[in-house]
């Protein structure tokens, strides 16, 4: 049955974040600033080309305009009033969205554009919100980036010409996003950010739903400073350099460790977020460093996956002779560390799904949402690995 607005009341979708918290204010320190952010209530225990799902009439922007025309004139604005509350209100800011006539549910179109398939987690993620969207009945326009970010680019300005609803974005990287959301708010259709952040004034777009990277990164370092008395020898597998989830893992992880003086980072380099790469990288400073490492620091499970083959390829023993604690809580994570080789992960959740479907009907029902919404997680180690795992939803 399509889900039509009528306050969101009848919406069997709605309240299924599992554990019934209700979403509760909280200040969060990211990119260094703090800010006011929602923490999201958890989600329940559960993976270059545009594909759409449930393909229905999608309604063009000029009739969703013609809608929200018609509307205005409904609730019998005089014309000078209407006029004023343009020039003072930005458009596609939250006030701006706030007055838009509400649109039946049923018929907007959202484009997502996302990063790319580099990871366990990244399929998960994409996975989430493919099924909301099929369960919600909204059609998605689906862009795979294939991790690069001109392909997320021209998607995106191709999602503004066509004149979908809302435009998601998954961005791999932070910069460069300013003159396409500029696009997007001069045509009138509001952006949401899902996994990561982008660099741009916030005005650009209305929402961004992410986990807390720097606590991330402080929880891997905390937890390795525990394990090793503040004395280790650190191979840091990062992710995309120019995402900011790379940037702040690596700020949290590294503020963590500079309370150990003992705590030395041998060799910081790149591996992409994905499996091949953390193995190749790992090679070869395994090999540039031989006897050096007792500890390895992977952004992702992933990378940290990559790292394990290569440790024991090298003849060691992962999770013992090289400890490894990665980020992401994805099920490979827990069977690596059921199998002992991987220490502990520190989870991200891929679910965005449920939240992510919530925001935009938010929107679309012109509600305030608020800029930014913290996914929270928690930090698994491996004896909790074997009693867990059928738990993890991704
Ligand atoms: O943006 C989230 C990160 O991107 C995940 O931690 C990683 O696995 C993914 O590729």
């Amino acid at each position: 049955m399509a889900f039509e607005s009528d306050g969101g009341a009848s919406n069997p979708a709605h309240g299924q974040h599992g554990n019934g918290l209700d979403a509760h204010d909280r200040s969060v320190v990211c990119s260094g600033v703090r800010r006011k952010a929602v923490i999201a209530p958890r989600p329940p225990a559960t993976a270059g080309r545009e594909t759409s799902m449930k393909p229905r009439n999608p309604v063009s922007r000029r009739v969703f305009l013609s809608i929200l025309g018609s509307a205005s004139i409904a609730v019998g604005c005089a014309r000078s009033e209407s006029e004023a509350e343009r020039a003072t209100s930005k458009p596609g800011s939250a006030n701006d969205t706030a007055r838009r006539a509400p649109k039946k549910l049923s018929e907007i179109v959202i484009g997502f554009s996302q990063t790319g398939a580099e990871s366990s987690w990244r399929v998960a993620h994409s996975k989430s919100v493919q099924e909301e969207a099929e369960k919600r009945k909204i059609q998605l326009l689906f862009a795979d980036g294939q991790n690069v970010h001109n392909n997320q680019i021209n998607a995106v300005n191709g999602f503004i010409t066509k004149g979908v609803d809302i435009i998601v974005i998954a961005p791999q990287e932070s910069l460069g996003w300013k003159p396409t959301l500029k696009e997007a708010k001069r045509a009138g259709i509001p952006v949401v950010l899902t996994s990561r952040g982008v660099d741009a004034d916030e005005d650009l777009y209305e929402t961004v739903l992410v986990a807390d990277f720097v606590w991330e990164g402080r929880q891997a370092g905390e937890w390795l400073a525990k394990q090793t008395n503040g004395s280790a020898r650190i191979i840091e597998l990062v992710g995309t350099p120019a995402a900011d989830v790379a940037t702040m893992r690596k700020a949290g992880f590294a503020e963590a460790i500079a309370k150990h003086p003992d705590m030395k980072i041998i060799a910081s380099q790149s591996g992409d977020f994905t499996r091949t790469k953390g193995k190749a990288v790992m090679e070869t400073l395994l090999s540039a460093h031989k006897g050096e490492i007792n500890a390895v620091y992977a952004h992702n499970d992933d990378m940290a996956l990559g790292a394990i083959q290569a440790i024991e390829a090298a003849g060691l023993k992962p999770g013992k002779d090289i400890l490894v604690v990665s980020v992401d809580a994805v099920k490979p994570a827990f069977e690596a560390m059921i199998e002992g080789k991987l220490n502990a992960t520190v989870e991200c959740s891929a679910v965005h799904g449920p939240l992510l479907f919530d925001t935009i009907e938010k929107i679309a029902r012109g509600e305030k949402v608020p800029k930014r919404t913290i996914v929270p997680g928690k930090v698994f180690e491996r004896d909790q690995a074997a009693a867990l795992i059928s738990t993890r939803p991704y």
